[in-house]
């Protein structure tokens, strides 16, 4: 049986143990989406606590794909320094980081953006107030290769793999959904035809960092809406992924406007509401054979060791517990605890927008 403390691999890339740490937008970049000291000391307490992979918050390849405030962004060479230097820091301390890759379409922001967000069709993503703007072929091409040209900087600057964000409701996942995508050109209408931007995104990341460089996907195995993304075909693009050379699928869920069916969901009080994306991912492991990573609602240790150990899953992946305790990998392994103390309320994104980075704000368990 295999253990959550024993290292596993994605694509060539060795991993010490089982636990991620799934993207999670920090708020700790620049305007410009430099990255900042302080982000780069948040990921050596990530290192320092245990976790075998940070895969680093969603970072955008066009200035037109940004969203939150402080995140980062990798679409100019000027930040070379910058990006060697966190990932010398994380090296330097026996880490490892993969970059997160998105353009955040019809979910960006005009205020933020100064223009306005751009998307397959223009149409109100739900939970987000604006009209998008169509986009012209050649700028869907040029998103694509904006997406290569990311990849290959965080490969020159020291990242041990990237992960395309295709997931949540942002630019891939608005092409995917038939909700959001009401294209009648090679971009709309079939699975084939929405999956193209996917798969063009893919093919020129591969092409631009080599078969032996790690890519994977974040990716919704559903997106819990009425015509939107539905298990069947989540199910068919995994398979292609695989197929086309994936190095692994991390598989999440929902998007803004699921209700509670999200990708971050609240109230994880007992464990029937833990690893609430297992069943999707056991969906897809059976159809695959690149390694599969659940995400969303680990809390306790026996169920994210049962993940790995009993029902198969390669890995599994952590946002809000370790943003309440980044040392939780170090406290699981010693077995220390079994719970995580995060109570799965998402107040972190308060601090997040309002006060330079996100942290736990919820109240500390008595001593
Ligand atoms: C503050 C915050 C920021 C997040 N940022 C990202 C992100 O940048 N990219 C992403 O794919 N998911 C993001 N997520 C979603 C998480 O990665 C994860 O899928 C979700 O929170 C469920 O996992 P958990 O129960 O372990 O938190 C974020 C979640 C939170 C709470
Ligand atoms: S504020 Fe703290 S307890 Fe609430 S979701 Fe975020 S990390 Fe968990």
């Amino acid at each position: 049986m295999t253990s959550l403390f024993e290292p596993g691999f994605i694509g060539p890339l060795k991993l010490k143990n089982r636990m991620i740490r799934s993207a999670t937008w920090e708020g700790m970049c620049e305007k410009d989406g430099r990255p900042t000291q302080k982000l780069m000391d948040y990921y050596a307490g990530l290192v320092k606590g245990g976790i075998g992979l940070i895969i680093s918050g969603y970072t955008y390849v066009r200035p037109d794909g940004k969203q939150m405030p402080g995140k980062m962004g990798i679409y100019t060479d000027d930040f070379a320094e910058d990006f060697k230097k966190l990932t010398r820091i994380v090296h330097g301390l026996g880490g490892k980081i993969a970059i997160q890759l998105v353009h955040a379409g019809g979910q960006a922001d005009s205020k933020a953006l100064g223009r306005k967000p751009v998307a397959p069709s223009a149409v109100k993503a739900a939970a987000f107030p604006e009209i998008p703007q169509a986009l012209p072929i050649l700028e869907i091409e040029d998103i694509s290769d904006a997406f290569a040209k990311a990849a290959g900087r965080a490969k020159d600057w020291g990242f041990d793999a990237v992960q395309i964000h295709g997931a949540h409701g942002y630019l891939i996942s608005q092409f995917l959904s038939p909700l959001t995508n009401l294209r009648t050109d090679e971009y709309g209408g079939s699975l084939e035809n929405r999956g193209r931007f996917l798969f063009d995104v893919y093919e020129k990341i591969r092409n631009r960092v080599g078969k032996n460089y790690p890519v994977f996907i974040k990716f919704n195995g559903a997106d819990h809406l009425e015509n939107g993304l539905t298990r069947k075909d989540a199910l068919e693009i995994a398979k292609q992924l695989s197929t086309a050379g994936i190095d692994a699928i991390e598989v999440s869920s929902g998007n803004a406007a699921s209700g509670e069916k999200g990708p971050a969901r609240t109230k994880i009080n007992v464990p029937e509401k833990e690893a609430y994306n297992l069943d999707l991912s056991l969906g897809i492991k059976e159809a695959v054979t690149c390694p599969v990573i659940p995400v969303g609602g680990f809390r306790s240790l026996s169920i994210a060791e049962k993940a790995v150990a009993e029902d198969g899953m390669d890995f599994i992946s952590l946002s809000r517990p370790l943003i309440r305790e980044p040392d939780l990998p170090n406290k699981w392994m010693a077995r220390e605890t079994d719970k995580a103390e995060c109570i799965s309320c998402n107040k972190c994104f308060i601090p997040g927008m309002t006060k330079g980075g996100i942290y736990c704000v919820a109240k500390k368990k008595a001593e």
